[in-house]
């Protein structure tokens, strides 16, 4: 038996995941606690890098926007805890025809899913659809709201560099300081970080323009500044946002060069920043836009580990959403 297989659940009471800002700080640490065991899974060198927590569940994808690394991330997760796992081309679906999400999903559970992992245009969807239907709903993204499990990802990746910096298994993130650059407003990773960074004691300074960067923040906890310098000295954590010109629905700043100019992440902004501080971003990456190719490459990048770990903690929400409540 592996630890992942023996190790038993920690309590776990909520069925859904769909955003940051109603959970706990111990509900957010439990998430990250349960991941490490899967990270040594997804390590293996012999032997297969599969667990059989989930054997025999149904995991559903359903991607109303792009992705990459979060919907693949989800579909490893599935099968390295042996579930079985379908995405469904939304292209192709019946949604092109008006079927509501609401009816999509009962059709969906009428085949019995387990767990739906969605990613919608609107804010609220996956709110929405967990409180009407009993499969576990995962919020893979929705509108500019929030991001859960990247944030989660990320707060996962900067623990695991503050231990290794501290030598200390048990260091938390209290006291630790991260700067988040870019587009704030249509950024929902910058909103579901700031709830789950706060809460696990680190402060936020978000730092972008004026006019993207919205009235809201204030309350969520956060400073904010449009002076990089200023947010990155004394960072622990230099955070670039991608630039979303796709959301925009008129040109908030005068343009990409001055953007560039102001804001861009590179070895020259980052001489501001102490030499530990490590560069992030979810990806995709507008290269040498918001984050220079040096920087994104560079020593100080995890932005590979952020994926890596994405997948570990990923499978550590599922099993929690899933076996945890049985713990
Ligand atoms: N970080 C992130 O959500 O990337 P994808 O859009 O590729 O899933």
């Amino acid at each position: 038996m592996t630890p992942a297989e023996n190790k038993p659940s920690p309590v776990w009471t909520r069925k859904d995941l769909t955003g940051l800002e109603d959970l706990s700080r111990q509900e957010i640490e439990t998430i990250l606690d349960t991941a490490p065991q899967f990270v040594a899974v997804s390590k293996r060198e012999s032997g297969i890098k599969r667990v059989p927590l989930l054997q025999g569940r149904l995991i559903v994808n359903w991607f109303f926007e792009p992705s990459t690394r979060t919907r693949t991330s989800f579909e490893i997760a599935a099968k390295r805890l042996s579930a079985d796992s379908l995405t469904i081309n939304v292209q192709a679906s019946s949604s092109k025809k008006g079927e509501t999400l609401h009816d999509t999903l009962d059709n969906i559970e009428a085949m019995h899913s387990d767990v739906v992992v969605i990613r919608h245009n609107c804010a609220g969807a996956a709110h929405i659809l967990a409180q009407h239907h009993d499969s576990h709903i995962i919020n893979a993204g929705d509108g500019a709201h929030e991001h859960p499990t990247q944030a989660l990802l990320d707060a996962f990746t900067i623990r695991d560099h503050v231990r290794r910096q501290r030598e200390d298994s048990n260091a938390t993130l209290d006291g630790i300081r991260v700067a988040i650059i870019g587009d704030i407003s249509h950024s929902r990773v910058a909103r579901s970080n700031v709830w789950g960074l706060t809460k696990l004691g680190a402060s936020v300074i978000l730092c972008g323009p004026n006019t993207l960067m919205p009235p809201e923040v204030g309350r969520m906890g956060a400073e904010t500044t449009s002076n990089l310098r200023d947010a990155i000295a004394g960072a622990d954590v230099v955070y670039a946002l991608r630039i979303q010109l796709e959301r925009q629905q008129k040109c908030l700043f005068p343009s990409i060069r001055e953007y560039i100019r102001l804001f861009r992440i590179d070895n020259e902004s980052l001489k501001a920043a102490p030499a530990h501080a490590l560069v992030m971003h979810p990806g995709p990456i507008n290269r040498d836009i918001e984050l220079a190719a040096e920087v994104a490459d560079g020593p100080r990048s995890v932005v590979l580990e952020q994926v890596s770990n994405g997948v570990a903690v990923r499978m550590a929400i599922m099993h929690l959403l899933v076996n945890g409540r049985a713990a």
